[in-house]
């Protein structure tokens, strides 16, 4: 969002917008700041134009960091984007909204009158209403100043990490809304001057609490998408049929285009963590304990535990042991062509293998280190020899143009493919060379 907004420019080139990005005074934020600093991406992308206009922002002297929150005495807008974590394996998720709120009472006591507040963390329905305002409106009072002197509003952003990153915030649709009209106008005037909206026009709500539902509606409608295909995918390989050919087959219809896939789980900050908080706001900012959300927890569930479907996979593939056998794991990232580890569900699938015995190495094209199993990965993908089992993980690109005959190159490991990387063709050579080889969400020998 920094390099989104630091690359926005007016008609005649010039940049719109001096941007600071400021982090915490931590090992991880000093890090970030540095490098975004020197005009270099902080993160591995394959999005070369998120790479180039950062190097570029930083040539001209538009985008600047720091971890001094002194750099909000100055600021016209302020776009939060922290992390706001729920603990989404309890039954009942709780929220510790303390830092969240923190940060933003340190924003407030800073920025100067007339300052627009965009908030673009996910946060539980109910928070730019019933929490931010109250802080807002008591720090303002201390400073002297009416509630109106500072505008809060909440937009969330679509970003698609992958190699369009950056499209994906200036060239997508935008929902926003504001606490005031004012509020939302300015919101509205600053999007548009980032967001291409003549193609992607803005979507304004009637309150921030409506756009902060949608946000969070949006993203359990998909992580119900994807629970919905698991008990397909288990239905599909008991009974020996191809799910990916069903799926297929039901796409073409416009109403049903966007079915998921098999898959060996979901992964990533955002899809599964966000269905548990809609309930949690009903309970803790509304006070309606009733609203119980069973189809949203359960989707949850259900995805939290695809991984394990996995793992009893390869135990039948290795003959119902996996102690003391080698596997080689192929992507740990949780989406395909990033580098981005969290809550990745092949951490889940590694960690059972592990404590039934196996020993895992993994390789991944954008992972050096994974840093949620503390493993160093190495730079290119090993052998296969003295492997067990070879497993795909992530449907990096590179892995899908893998040449995996040769790769072999005579060795024999039991392949499963749990993310459709494998091709048909190549399916059917691994089988001609008596390697075996299966899929998720296609029965055995398909
Ligand atoms: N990653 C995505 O694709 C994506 C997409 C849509 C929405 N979101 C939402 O955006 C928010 C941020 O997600 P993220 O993936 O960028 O998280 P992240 O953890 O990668 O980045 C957040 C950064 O905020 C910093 N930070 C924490 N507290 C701070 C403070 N008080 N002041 C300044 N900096 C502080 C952290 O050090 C960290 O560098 C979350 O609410 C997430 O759900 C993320």
């Amino acid at each position: 969002m920094a390099v989104a907004v630091a690359s926005a420019r007016s008609d005649n080139g010039d940049p719109l917008y001096q941007v600071t990005g400021v982090d915490q005074d931590t090992e991880v934020g000093r890090e970030r700041m540095a490098m975004l600093g020197r005009g270099e991406f902080p993160f591995r992308t394959t999005d070369p134009s998120l790479v180039e206009a950062t190097s570029r922002c930083h040539a001209q002297g538009n985008l600047t960091t720091t971890t001094d929150e002194s750099a909000y005495d100055e600021a016209d807008v302020v776009v939060v984007d922290i992390p706001l974590d729920i603990p989404f394996l309890d039954d009942a998720p709780q929220f510790d909204m303390a830092d969240f709120e923190n940060a933003f009472r340190g924003v407030v006591r800073r920025v100067p009158a007339g300052a627009l507040i965009l908030i673009e963390t996910t946060v539980p329905p109910g928070t730019c209403e019933r929490i931010l305002m109250p802080i807002l409106i008591e720090e303002l009072d201390v400073r002297g100043l009416d509630k109106s002197a500072i505008h809060l509003a909440h937009s969330y952003e679509r970003v698609m990490p992958g190699e369009n990153y950056l499209h994906s915030i200036t060239h997508f649709w935008r929902v926003y809304a504001g606490v005031t009209l004012q509020a939302a106008d300015i919101c509205k005037t600053f999007l548009s001057t980032i967001i291409d909206v003549e193609q992607y026009p803005l979507t304004r709500l009637s309150s921030t609490t409506a756009s902060e539902t949608a946000k969070l509606m949006e993203n359990t409608y998909r992580a119900a998408n994807i629970a919905f295909i698991d008990e397909w995918t288990k239905y599909s390989e008991a009974i020996g049929i191809d799910l990916y050919e069903v799926i297929d087959a039901i796409r073409v219809r416009p109403t049903h285009s966007n079915i998921r896939f098999p898959g060996v789980g979901v992964g990533g900050y955002c899809l599964t963590k966000d269905p548990a908080f809609v309930p949690a706001a009903a309970r803790q900012f509304f006070s309606k304990p009733g609203l119980d959300f069973p189809f949203s927890l359960l989707s949850l569930k259900i995805n939290q535990a695809m991984p394990l479907h996995a793992v009893d996979r390869l135990k039948t593939l290795l003959s119902g042991e996996v102690k003391e056998k080698n596997i080689l794991l192929l992507g740990v990232s949780y989406r395909q062509d990033i580098g981005d580890t969290r809550y990745s569900p092949v951490e889940q699938f590694a960690r059972e293998l592990i404590q039934a015995g196996s020993r895992v190495q993994a390789y991944d094209p954008f992972v050096s280190y994974w840093p949620e199993m503390d493993m160093p990965l190495p730079p290119a993908m090993p052998p296969p020899s003295s492997v067990d089992a070879v497993v795909f993980t992530t449907p990096h690109k590179e892995l899908k143009k893998l040449d995996l005959v040769s790769w072999l190159d005579g060795c024999q490991p039991v392949i499963l493919d749990t993310v459709d990387v494998v091709s048909k063709l190549q399916r059917e050579q691994c089988r001609s060379l008596g390697v075996q080889i299966e899929s998720i969400g296609r029965g055995d020998g398909l």
